[in-house]
């Protein structure tokens, strides 16, 4: 009896072999953006290009023959502009924003801070935990983490945190604009709970984390930033910590790292005022699988397995939400922790903006 060979379809063949090669120039272009980043070279060539590989090296005090191949490299991925003509490198107006502005919103180089390092260094461990299904905590990850978390989402929250995310909740600028008390669960290194305390002098905050050491960098930052007379940071966890009748309890990022959702929520409650709001940021993901399938989904789900999932595992999760929960897991466990209020109030293509109220 002959077995069939199966049908090759060339086109998606070729396809695949075109996806695969893109990821593996993806893989180097992590490292090699984050020393374009360290070296100062996109700032350089956003400031002084066009540039020759030559005058790259002079601005930067690198060498020559490295800078030729990096630039190379950066055109062949269109991070850098190459002028034939001229043999000049630079960066377009748009490469510019996501390579050399760090106050964009589109800014991307915090992505790419460290991302090898931090990846070789748990690699083991996760691949480990793939057979026993163990956890591995936040706080065991590579310390370059931490930084680069800040770095990715600040410019987000910076460009809509104030302007359009708590506005499109009910009432919550006009309460923390009176005066008003809010917690900051799971803050890292305290990017969202300072920018808040920025824009509402009249409000006072807390934020909140369980890992000590970013607890310590937040104060330093309230510090460099002139809030810490209405910030304070306390190590705690979302389950745990202390305070009652908070008008705004916020998290950023991090409710679907927690591994009890339902008692995180309940905890919510309990320490929220009656009429207080529950502001959930979480990555932007539909409640489907097959509509996730996409670049942003593939980064996050990429996050979720080696980051986030690990974490709440840690945490003896159940459920382990994962980066791309979706609208409609996200209500289930909430409406569970005892929230009957729970909606949409904005969304980008990052980030949900969910709304909880008693
Ligand atoms: C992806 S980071 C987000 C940090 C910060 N909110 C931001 O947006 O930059 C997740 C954070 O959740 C914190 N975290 C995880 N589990 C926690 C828990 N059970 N209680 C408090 N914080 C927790 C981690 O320490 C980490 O700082």
């Amino acid at each position: 009896m002959s077995i069939e060979e199966p049908t090759i379809d060339e086109e998606q063949l070729n396809e695949l072999v075109g996806t695969a090669v893109s990821d593996l120039g993806g893989a180097f272009q992590a490292a090699l953006a984050d020393i374009g980043d360290t070296l100062g070279l996109y700032t350089a060539l956003a400031d002084a290009g066009p540039l020759n590989a030559g005058e790259l090296a002079e601005h930067t005090d690198t060498n020559e023959r490295y800078i030729r191949e990096w630039l190379r490299s950066q055109a062949a991925g269109g991070y850098v502009t190459y002028d034939s003509e001229t043999a000049r490198y630079s960066l377009s107006p748009e490469q510019t924003v996501v390579l050399a502005d760090e106050d964009s919103p589109a800014f991307m180089l915090g992505g790419f801070q460290g991302t090898n390092t931090v990846i070789a260094a748990v690699q083991d461990d996760i691949e480990a935990a793939f057979r026993t299904g163990e956890g591995v905590g936040w706080h065991e990850q590579h310390p370059e983490l931490f930084s680069a978390t800040e770095r990715f989402y600040k410019p987000s929250y910076a460009a809509s945190l104030v302007d359009e995310w708590i506005p499109a909740l009910d009432g919550v600028d006009a309460r923390l604009k009176a005066g008003g008390r809010l917690a900051d669960v799971g803050c890292g290194h305290g990017a969202s709970t300072i920018i808040m305390a920025e824009a509402y002098p009249d409000s006072t905050f807390v934020g909140i984390d369980y890992h000590e050491h970013s607890i310590d960098t937040a104060r330093e930052r309230a510090e460099e930033a002139g809030v810490a007379d209405r910030v304070d940071f306390e190590v705690g966890t979302a389950k745990e910590y202390n305070g009652s009748e908070y008008d705004v309890v916020t998290m950023f990022d991090c409710y679907h790292d927690m591994g009890d959702p339902v008692g995180v929520a309940a905890h919510v409650r309990e320490t929220l005022a009656a009429d207080g709001t529950w502001m959930l940021v979480e990555p932007f993901a539909n409640d489907r699988v097959e509509d996730n399938l996409n670049p942003v989904g593939r980064v996050f789900y990429g996050f979720s397995t080696m980051f986030c999932t690990p974490n709440s595992l840690d945490q003896g999760a159940d459920p382990a939400l994962g980066a791309q929960a979706g609208e409609a897991r996200l209500r289930e466990v909430v409406t569970k922790g005892g929230f009957s209020h729970f909606r949409r109030a904005t969304e980008t293509p990052f980030n949900l903006v969910l709304e909880a109220r008693p």
